[in-house]
């Protein structure tokens, strides 16, 4: 629930932002000799070169540092899903003065070539490096950085933490990678930047814009854009997984209202549709979201407006999505696919 709480948290106001963000700094930064923090380990790469924790991967940069492992298979596709946004958010400024880090806490396993493959099935852009590297070093590095997690703690066998840093400055928090990326964005790029890239001016009239348009907020839209829009899109296609555009029409009601409560559950019910879409998507499970039976509803009916609404635009029904009986349950495809 702390993720639901932060989202909420992110339409408040910077000035929120920043007293919770200090109260972490004094936490992290607590240390005198910031380096011990930062051991400067070798890592590899996902392209195989070798590079050092402090000296190529943080020093005066800002920086976001996640630990995770590819086979990984309950929380981690979903924050690696949510990073993407937020590095779509920040724009080309990943790669130029903000770095996102990744690193196997399974090294082993994670291969270069193992991290370059996931890195491409998430569709991830540059300024965005995945790393391995010994699983001592590696153990010890997330130790310093106080993100280590006992690997008994819970099914995935980790937390979802995200360090964010200025190694400049010596600000450094510890954040939830599950967070709204919207405001995660702006704690990596306007908080630790220390406003210098703000655009004030924007902000305001973003704000009074935002205030009016309340009224006739559709809140089922705002859960899919908070909860799903990492991984789906209505009619633009695939992404991590199926666009969802059309998908009341071709699944019955009862599977849907699982695969987005418990899709865990369908896998183990050796449920065919959901087995043969897990395969054709790379593996990459549905996560749990939490989603409550309001929070259902409230998806559901924009899934179907949403649908409804591109039947009526589609011209004499070229791009029509077909309308399909709820009994063609055991389609594995979606009919605009
Ligand atoms: C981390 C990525 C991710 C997130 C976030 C996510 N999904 Fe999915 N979803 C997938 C993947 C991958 C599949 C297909 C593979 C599978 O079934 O595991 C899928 C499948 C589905 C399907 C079945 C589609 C079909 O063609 O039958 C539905 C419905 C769905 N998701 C709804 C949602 C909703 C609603 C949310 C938000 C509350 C959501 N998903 C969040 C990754 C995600």
């Amino acid at each position: 629930m702390l993720s639901k709480n932060y989202s909420r948290l992110a339409k408040t106001s910077t000035l929120f932002i920043l007293a919770m963000a200090v109260s972490f700094h004094a936490k992290i930064a607590g240390a005198d000799d910031a380096n011990s923090h930062f051991p400067n380990i070798e890592l590899i790469t996902q392209d195989g070169k070798t590079v050092h924790f402090y000296d190529d991967l943080i020093k005066g940069k800002i920086v976001a540092i996640d630990f995770i492992y590819t086979s990984c298979q309950y929380a981690c596709p979903l924050e690696t899903a949510r990073m993407a946004q937020v590095q779509k958010k920040l724009g080309d400024r990943v790669g130029g003065d903000i770095f996102f880090y990744s690193i196997s806490i399974d090294p082993e396993h994670d291969t270069p070539q193992v991290l370059k493959a996931y890195k491409e099935k998430f569709h991830i852009g540059p300024g965005w490096t995945f790393l391995t590297g010994k699983k001592k070093d590696i153990d010890l590095l997330s130790k310093r950085l106080n993100v280590y997690s006992d690997p008994s703690i819970n099914a995935d066998g980790h937390l979802p933490h995200l360090l964010i840093g200025n190694e400049a400055t010596g600000t450094w928090i510890r954040a939830n990678a599950l967070d709204n990326p919207s405001f995660q964005a702006r704690m990596i790029g306007d908080f630790l930047d220390n406003f210098k890239h703000t655009d004030f001016k924007a902000e305001q009239q973003r704000q009074t814009g935002d205030g009016s348009a309340i009224s006739n907020f559709d809140r089922g839209k705002y859960l899919f854009a908070r909860d799903c829009v990492a991984c789906h899109t209505m009619g633009q296609g695939d992404k991590v997984g199926p666009d969802l555009l059309g998908v009341t029409t071709v699944r019955n009601h009862d599977w849907l209202v699982k695969m987005i409560q418990h899709p865990e559950q369908l896998l183990k019910e050796n449920d065919p549709i959901a087995t043969a879409m897990l395969k054709k998507y790379n593996n990459v499970r549905m996560p749990n979201v939490s989603v409550n039976n309001d929070e259902l509803d409230l998806l559901l009916r924009y899934l179907e407006t949403a649908t409804a609404h591109n039947n009526k635009e589609a011209t004499a029904g070229a791009n029509a999505v077909a309308a399909k009986p709820a009994d063609a349950s055991t389609a594995t495809t979606h009919p605009n696919r």
